[in-house]
């Protein structure tokens, strides 16, 4: 039997950059002598196992071909005699098709390392279009290698292109998808991930909400957010609240709808309704009465959730990069002092309930009345 390092760990390392996780393929072994070694079967769709020791994936060697719709349509074969080769002929990109020898030695029977030096997310072969998946793979991989230089191959944009007219894009599932599009939101360069499906014209059926989305002109808002605060979530809410400024747009349901469909964690939801909601008034806050101010705060759960402030703020900044930090510290301090009181001090005065719960809204609103005064 032959172990070899495999796929995006080779991949990395060519470039320099630190993996995720690192994929092993076992050439000439059956699943008993795997399991006699000690590894755990756990692949479902095909014989993959986890490592005693170090919980890595080990996977045998493969060929696969298409038997039905999206992702999981595959029948497999596996067996002692597939070779190396075989199983990296039916990887998606070149750069992805290679293989290191325990001796250090890299196998790179499709060129990869040659569209690593230059730049190219290429694919191996006709077989890219079996798996639909590949299209938001190669979309993400240009998200997270934009700040390299690398570019979709044109013949691997025109499959692609060919994948999204089939409608086979359609039987993905929503797991997957989300999967990519979070991958593709921590990269430096979300966009990049939105322009490459609009170009194989895939966002229509897998993110229509951001098809009428200018994407140019949000760059220099998303990099500066990525400097500010790179989290995944951030960017999603940047991308929501571009989208509310679109007429006829009911932004709150559609985050709704969107982040249910592609079943994202709820906090993405959550983020993104309330910086849309943030942005809809922060520039007329001072403005506004007593009451407005003590509701919209408790909308946005800022009394509750006192980390998601610092959050919007870089949301914000970024979206209007005429504001500055010192625009919000009269908010932060308004915040600070409703914070500040104490539901004890009312509690002593022998306050309980309903009645405790006004006495404590009503010094809030005394707080945010004196904040409208001296604003
Ligand atoms: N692969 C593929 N087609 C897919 C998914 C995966 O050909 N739809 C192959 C590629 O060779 C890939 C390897 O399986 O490199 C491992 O896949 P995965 O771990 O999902 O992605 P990586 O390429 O390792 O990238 P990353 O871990 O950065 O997501």
């Amino acid at each position: 039997m032959q172990i070899c390092l495999v796929g995006g760990a080779v991949r990395d390392q060519l470039l320099g950059i630190q993996s995720q996780d690192r994929d092993w393929v076992v050439v000439g072994a059956t699943e008993k002598e795997m399991i006699v070694q000690g590894f755990r079967p756990v692949g479902r769709d095909f014989p993959v196992f986890i490592h005693p020791n170090t919980g890595e994936e080990y996977a045998l060697a493969r060929t696969e071909r298409k038997s039905g719709h999206g992702y999981a349509g595959f029948t497999f074969f596996a067996s002692p005699d597939v070779s190396l080769e075989e199983d990296l002929a039916r990887r998606d990109l070149t750069i992805n098709a290679m293989a290191q020898l325990p001796s250090g030695e890299i196998i790179d029977p499709f060129s990869g390392q040659k569209d690593l030096q230059d730049k190219v997310l290429r694919h191996v072969s006709s077989a890219f279009s079996e798996d639909p998946l590949r299209v938001l793979r190669v979309a993400r991989f240009a998200a997270q290698f934009h700040h390299l230089g690398f570019q979709v191959a044109t013949d691997t944009m025109s499959l692609m292109r060919e994948i999204s007219a089939s409608g086979e894009l359609g039987f993905l599932s929503a797991e997957r998808v989300a999967q990519e599009f979070e991958k593709a939101l921590c990269s430096q360069h979300p966009l990049v991930f939105l322009d490459i499906l609009k170009q194989c014209n895939a966002l229509d059926c897998l993110f229509s909400e951001f098809s009428r989305l200018d994407l140019e002109p949000l760059s220099p808002s998303m990099l500066r957010l990525k400097i500010l605060n790179p989290a995944p979530e951030l960017s999603f809410a940047l991308l929501c609240q571009a989208i509310s400024e679109l007429q006829e747009v009911n932004t709150a349901s559609l985050i709704q709808d969107l982040c249910l469909r592609i079943k994202m964690p709820n906090r993405y939801r959550d983020l993104a309704r309330q910086f849309v909601r943030f942005y809809s008034f922060m520039s007329d806050f001072a403005q506004l009465s007593p009451q407005q101010k003590l509701t919209i705060i408790k909308e946005l759960r800022l009394l509750k959730e006192p980390n998601t402030l610092p959050e919007l703020i870089s949301l914000y900044l970024s979206r209007d990069p005429q504001m500055t930090h010192e625009d919000f510290e009269s908010l932060q301090r308004l915040l600070q002092r409703i914070r500040a009181l104490s539901p004890q001090s009312f509690m002593t005065k022998g306050l309980t309930g309903a009645e405790l719960g006004k006495a404590i809204e009503a010094a809030q609103l005394d707080i945010c009345a004196l904040d409208t005064k001296y604003t």
